[in-house]
């Protein structure tokens, strides 16, 4: 196929046989983020450059090298969203809803936009489900986050192959303290860290400590630990976290150098990560920021939130292979009707049916075709009964019901009856 006929790379389609299982896991998380009372915003999916710039951090890896920026048609400076929380911000500010303290608890899903090296669990279109919450500041909210994760991962069947890693970033003004007494350490070994660490220590010098390159991580073995700069109210915050993780039992790995790549962070930040997908194993990530609407131009106003990767959470679910039966099943029952008098009883029947079982995922044969060809149709489709409508059938007002798999003979069913006969038989989501 020519060139100009293929998705761009990183930019997947999603298939049919793929949907299901998509699905399935964006239903399960919009079910339970309606239980715990959060509520859906969808934001644009492109923003001004600027809204990025300001909320992400001009010297992040997001904003230096991976945004889709460009021009529209009235010059202004467009940008696909790389991530949820700035526009978000960017929400509830315009339409004021967290104006005079509001508690607001949002959720949104939806594509995201990172120019970044295609691999297995990363792509250049993406997909997250993510939520904020404002104007709620204590430790208590962050716990709740963490919880609704840990009840998701028991639902899917994940829960040992993820693990919490958690650690606080504290306010900016202990951020400051810390960064200061690191940049004095790591400039007095400038000569042991790699390039890219040293152009990092004079731009973000945190972002040193997530560094991969062995060398620099041995020279951070003896650097400033930022818990010791924490101040004392986010000490406070983050034992707060801690004793309510404790008390459900939730467990949890301190990691002094998760810094997160976004510049927005304060205070708690945590990140699920699994093994079991290889270098991409970070499923869900998020943290706190206090500063960030003031920093928008708002009151100040507390926020903590997350964002999940689907693609990779999809994955993980096919890795350990915990994807519920039912949802590869696409249809219940499939009717077969032979002659054209049957196929317009079998068209009424069939709406009939739908009305008084509007959950049925009933199939209705189209293209005509052989009793044969039908019967094959009606098997691939998955369904675990046929309907059959036929000469006889027609003249006793009867439809014949087939199990497709499994025992059991078949019978004719009153076409008054059918309903009622149906919803004893299929289980009904
Ligand atoms: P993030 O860590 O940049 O945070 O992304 C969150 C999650 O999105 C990652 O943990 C990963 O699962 C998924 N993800 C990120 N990039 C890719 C990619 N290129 N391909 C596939 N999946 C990816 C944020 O976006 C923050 N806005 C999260 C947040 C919300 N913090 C506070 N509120």
């Amino acid at each position: 196929m020519s060139k100009s006929l293929q998705a761009i790379r990183g930019m997947n389609d999603i298939l049919p046989e793929q949907t299901p299982l998509w699905r399935y896991f964006e239903g399960t998380v919009s079910r339970l983020l309606d239980n715990y009372g959060y509520k859906q915003i969808r934001m644009p999916i492109v923003e001004f450059t600027e809204l990025f710039k300001r909320s992400i951090g001009e010297v992040t890896d997001i904003v230096e090298k991976e945004m889709y920026t460009f021009e529209d048609r009235n010059g202004d400076s467009l940008t696909l969203r790389p991530e949820g929380t700035a526009a978000c911000v960017r929400a509830v500010l315009e339409h004021g809803i967290t104006g005079g303290g509001q508690v607001q608890k949002l959720w949104y899903i939806g594509p995201m936009f990172r120019h970044e090296r295609p691999q297995k669990g990363r792509y250049r279109q993406f997909h997250q489900i993510g939520l904020e919450v404002f104007n709620l500041d204590g430790p208590d909210i962050d716990a709740e986050l963490i919880v609704m994760t840990w009840r998701l991962w028991g639902e899917l069947g994940i829960r040992d192959a993820v693990k919490l890693e958690l650690n606080s970033l504290g306010t900016s003004e202990s951020r400051a303290r810390y960064r200061d007494a690191l940049v004095e350490y790591l400039s007095a070994h400038h000569d042991k860290l790699d390039e890219d660490s040293q152009r990092r220590l004079k731009s973000n010098p945190l972002r040193v400590l997530d560094t991969k390159n062995v060398d620099t991580q041995a020279v951070l073995v003896d650097a400033p630990k930022m818990a010791d700069y924490l101040d004392d109210e986010s000490r406070a915050h983050f034992e707060g976290l801690k004793a309510r993780l404790d008390a459900i039992g939730i467990p949890y790995v301190l990691n002094p150098k998760l810094v997160r790549g976004l510049d927005y962070y304060s205070k708690t930040v945590f990140e699920w990560v699994t093994d079991k997908l290889g270098a991409q194993g970070t499923v869900c990530a998020g943290g706190r920021y206090d500063g960030l609407v003031e920093q928008m131009g708002g009151k100040p106003t507390p926020g903590v939130g997350f964002a999940m990767g689907i693609e990779r959470l999809v994955l993980l679910l096919e890795t350990l292979e915990q994807i519920p039966e039912e949802i590869a099943r696409q249809v219940d029952v499939y009717l077969c009707a032979f002659g054209e008098e049957a196929e317009l009883a079998g068209l009424a029947l069939a709406e009939r049916v739908r009305d008084q079982l509007p959950h049925l995922r009933l199939q209705v044969n189209a293209g005509a075709g052989s009793f044969k060809s039908q019967f094959k149709k009606a098997d691939k489709s998955g369904a675990l009964y046929a309907l059959i409508l036929g000469d006889d059938e027609m003249a006793q007002q009867v439809v014949g019901f087939k199990p497709l798999r499994g025992q059991g003979e078949q019978q004719s069913i009153a076409w008054d009856a059918l309903a009622a006969h149906l919803a004893t038989c299929v289980v009904q989501g």
